[in-house]
């Protein structure tokens, strides 16, 4: 298992490209199960994630060619409706497979993803919404088993904008008879983005980015190549997370290749706080400020501040002046970076769901293990600020979701040795 050796405190200065998004990217490379032709794609990023999804894609027949960031992914011809326990239990988002392959194939054999670090994260409002469209399920043996003749059109309502289920019913609705609306959907942009995605490739979608999405059901010999290479959107995660690395470091950071509306909440809070920022069509501009002051977060769904900045904001509050209370609602059990970012000097009491940050004058380094992805990069960003050398174990978790992300830090003047393991 690879480690991590970060020496701080340390000043960061320059530009960091932000790569595609994670979340945007999953979604969209399982919705090329709904085309049977070979799609194109310039920008997919190289993540342990996005290389389990085409893991995944490959096991029921897809064919891909990579040229570094360039895929090309072929659904022409599938062969397989199953997706297997050994691979659907190493990431949950595996479970969007299920709305296309039941769309297109009329059955779907699809593990339960399992428990989960952060939270039980149960699949109900998927199951439910494919329900509403005409699936029968049951669950067997640790499978979900789905079948129907030909998905049919409905209004379906959410109880909880959930991000997933949003995408997935979407998915199945793109070739059910008829149309689908769904109420209450998530309305984050890497909804927009498979919506976009699908436009793309001739579907007809109405509504993507808020609460009320409309699919027009189609004919799969209707679904047409867009001719163009698709360039999925900028992850307003990795951005955040850079934005906070460049005020926690006192430096000068210019983050691009991004949508900074995608962080409004964010960038607004930020600012309140007292970070001095720049923002433009595609980039935020860090520069110094004085030392922020403490305020209070409540994660939510978008537009809402987002619990995948949640640990890297509490990794910030751990250094401003005066307290700070985070209230997760979205995950159940996404403090597990508070317990070692203690261990650098960070006092954080939990208490249910929220948490009080006292700020520190400093932070020391220590070693620390990683829990989850969004807790990996709270403690690199508490280790390049911490006095002296941190070692972070398991940074595996890391390696799901942030492209190079040592190497982006080097190149912005960290000190950050990675040990093979
Ligand atoms: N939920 C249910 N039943 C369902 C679906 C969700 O109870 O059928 C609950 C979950 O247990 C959770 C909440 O609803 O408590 C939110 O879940 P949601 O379905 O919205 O999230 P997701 O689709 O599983 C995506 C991202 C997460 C991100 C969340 C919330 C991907 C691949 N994952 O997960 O990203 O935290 O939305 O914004 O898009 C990350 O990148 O670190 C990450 C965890």
């Amino acid at each position: 298992m690879d480690k991590l050796l970060v020496t701080g405190p340390c000043r960061l200065n320059g530009t960091v490209h932000i790569s595609s998004a994670k979340n945007a990217t999953l979604p969209i490379l399982v919705a090329t199960l709904l085309c049977p032709y070979p799609v194109k794609f310039d920008s997919i990023p190289e993540l342990m994630d996005v290389a389990t999804i085409i893991k995944i894609l490959e096991s029921m027949g897809l064919k891909t060619s990579k040229n570094g960031n360039e895929l090309v992914a072929d659904a022409s011809h599938l062969d397989n409706q199953h997706a297997d326990y050994s691979l659907v239990k190493t990431m949950r988002a595996s479970v969007l497979v299920l709305g296309p392959l039941l769309a297109r194939y009329g059955v779907a054999s699809v593990s339960l993803p399992g428990g989960c670090a952060i939270g039980a994260r149960p699949v109900d409002i998927h199951l439910m919404g494919m329900e509403k469209l005409g699936a029968e399920i049951e669950i067997e043996n640790g499978y979900i088993k789905a079948k129907c003749t030909k998905l049919k059109g409905a209004v379906i309502t959410l109880p909880f904008p959930s991000v997933g289920a949003t995408e997935n019913l979407m998915m199945a609705a793109v070739l059910a008879e008829g149309t689908t609306v769904i109420e209450n959907a998530a309305m984050e942009p890497e909804i927009d983005d498979l919506a976009d995605f699908l436009i793309s490739q001739g579907v007809k979608i109405e509504g993507a980015g808020t609460s009320r999405v409309i699919i027009h059901g189609m004919d799969i010999k209707d679904l047409k190549p867009s001719g163009k290479n698709y360039r999925v959107i900028g992850d307003r995660i990795e951005a955040a997370t850079f934005i906070i690395a460049g005020i926690m470091s006192g430096g000068d950071v210019k983050v691009t290749d991004f949508n900074p509306k995608h962080l409004t909440y964010v960038l607004e809070t930020l600012t309140k706080m007292g970070a001095n920022l720049e923002i433009g069509d595609n980039y935020v501009h860090v520069k110094k400020s004085e030392r922020l002051k403490g305020t209070m977060i409540e994660t939510a769904p978008y537009p809402g501040f987002p619990t995948d900045v949640q640990a890297q904001m509490m990794a910030l509050m751990s250094t401003v002046e005066g307290n700070s209370i985070v209230t997760e609602t979205i995950f159940e059990n996404r403090f597990m970076h508070v317990p070692e970012m203690a261990r650098m000097g960070s006092k954080v009491t939990l208490k249910g769901h929220s948490a009080l940050i006292e700020g520190v004058d400093s932070l020391s380094a220590a070693p620390v293990m990683c829990t989850d992805l969004r807790a990996s990069a709270a403690l690199i960003l508490c280790a390049l600020n911490a006095h002296g050398q941190s070692e972070i174990q398991r940074v595996y978790h890391l390696d799901r979701g942030y492209e190079k992300i040592d190497e982006k830090l080097t190149n912005l003047g960290a000190k950050i040795e990675r040990v093979k393991g």
